[in-house]
């Protein structure tokens, strides 16, 4: 039986029923359809600075950000301005085009460990193209992934991978070859000997070790330092790659994101979400030697029909020169700050067991008081304490990301005002919360 809502919802629900008989599962990606949460998924009608509105009128403050690419908030004016002027002069070429050398270089000039990029049209892509380099370079075969790191639909990625996999609590999709996840070792987040474990018996096969140096897919699982460094230290020993996967938290806790702030050199870096401004682009990048590998100057192939795209270049570019701004990161992480502060205090007042991790303007509610580093100490049965927060906020006019293991996200557009609103919303909803 579908427990009852008591939010108002019958025009998403309506557009849910058509989308069910059009789209798998009527969505086209997974956690968009509201599985682990409450009620039929919401559809979206508009969205401006820190705010969304659904198709039944309701208004939400909105700290999903389309799963972080939306640094600046909704419909950035300088973003919406430079997509109108791209458009005014086509949509696509399939040619190259001088916005494409603007961001490309405005990204490489600010970025202090990257020489060349490559544009891609997603996340996924980035990431399915920096493996084919790392492999490519290397002549090895073998990937070294984290327990609970996601990097996209990659095949062989999606072995205990984050994000709509947990979710759905499975480890590994159907349709993958058992080859393919053979190709793929996975390792426990923040466990050395683990790695050295791995490297000493297959070392010489291992082309690349991957990681999101902030593991933000599988709640926010917050490495130590030396660990990302250990990784640094041994992949120079063995000969393997080491890419940070920064589909997250490339431009987002810094232009130069978790490497910049952690001031360790991975050997290609992947990103999407906020180089785009809100279109879709995903790009990779390296040194120019390791980056001369990729097709046609070497014979690593890779390409793409919209890769670069026009318009997707222009809104990137307004998106990227807007962050480069001295103070942004400071104002924004401040903002996070502000927001955890006060829910830690109320949490700690209460006697809840909740915590609430951050890193810049990336935070995530764990229904746990320990320190969180790894997926298998996430209790699934806290799941279950989201599905009432979630319900709650949204009824509050707070509109989270639709699972308890994604994280939230603060725009420049957050103000104080919203901040405020949101904590009124977000103590009552927690007052409502079984914490037996
Ligand atoms: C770290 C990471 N890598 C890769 C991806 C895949 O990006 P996309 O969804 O654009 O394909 C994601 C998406 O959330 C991600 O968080």
């Amino acid at each position: 039986m579908t427990p009852k809502i008591d939010h108002e919802r019958a025009q998403s629900a309506a557009l849910f029923e058509e989308a069910k008989k059009l789209f798998p599962g009527g969505v086209n990606s997974p956690v968009r359809a509201f599985k682990s949460v409450l009620g039929p998924p919401l559809f979206i009608k508009k969205g401006d600075g820190s705010r969304i509105w659904d198709e039944d009128g309701h208004e939400y403050i909105d700290f999903c950000a389309s799963w972080g690419p939306l640094i600046l908030g909704h419909n950035n004016a300088k973003i919406k301005e430079a997509i109108f002027a791209a458009v005014e002069n086509g949509t696509s070429f399939g040619a190259p085009t001088r916005l494409e050398n603007q961001l490309g270089k405005l990204i490489i000039d600010n970025h202090p460990y990257l020489e060349k990029i490559r544009f891609v049209s997603s996340g996924t892509e980035a990431v399915m193209s920096a493996l084919r380099l790392a492999r490519g370079a290397t002549g090895r075969s073998k990937v070294l992934k984290f327990e609970g790191c996601y990097h996209g639909h990659v095949d062989a990625l999606m072995v205990k991978a984050g994000s709509g996999l947990v979710t759905f609590g499975v480890s590994t999709s159907a349709g993958i070859p058992a080859a393919f996840a053979e190709q793929t070792i996975v390792s426990p987040l923040n466990d050395r000997e683990k790695v050295n474990e791995i490297i000493a018996t297959q070392g010489n096969d291992i082309a690349c070790i991957i990681v999101e140096p902030i593991p933000a897919n599988n709640g926010l699982l917050l490495q130590r330092h030396s660990f990302l460094r250990f990784l640094r230290e041994v992949c120079t020993k063995h000969g393997i790659l080491l890419i940070f996967d920064e589909v997250i938290s490339g431009f987002r806790v810094g232009f130069a994101g978790a490497a910049g702030l952690f001031r360790i050199q991975p050997d290609i870096i992947t990103f999407g979400k906020i180089i785009g401004g809100g279109m879709p682009v995903g790009a990779y990048g390296a040194s120019a030697k390791l980056m001369s590998n990729i097709s046609p100057e070497g014979a690593v192939y890779q390409a793409g029909t919209l890769s670069g795209n026009p318009v997707a270049m222009a809104a990137g570019y307004a998106a990227a020169s807007q962050l480069l701004n001295p103070n942004f990161y400071k104002g924004l992480n401040q903002k996070t700050r502000f927001l955890v502060k006060e829910l830690r205090a109320y949490a700690k007042l209460k006697g809840y067991d909740i915590s609430f991790p951050r890193v810049g303007s990336i935070f995530w509610i764990a229904f746990s008081r320990d320190r969180i580093v790894n997926a298998d100490q996430i209790d699934p049965k806290s799941m279950d304490k989201f599905k009432t927060l979630h319900l709650e906020l949204l009824k509050r006019g707070v509109y989270l990301g639709p699972s308890g293991y994604e994280v939230g996200f603060i725009s420049a557009a957050h103000t104080q005002a919203d901040l405020e609103q949101a904590l009124t919303a977000f103590k009552a909803a927690m007052d409502l919360v079984n914490w037996a």
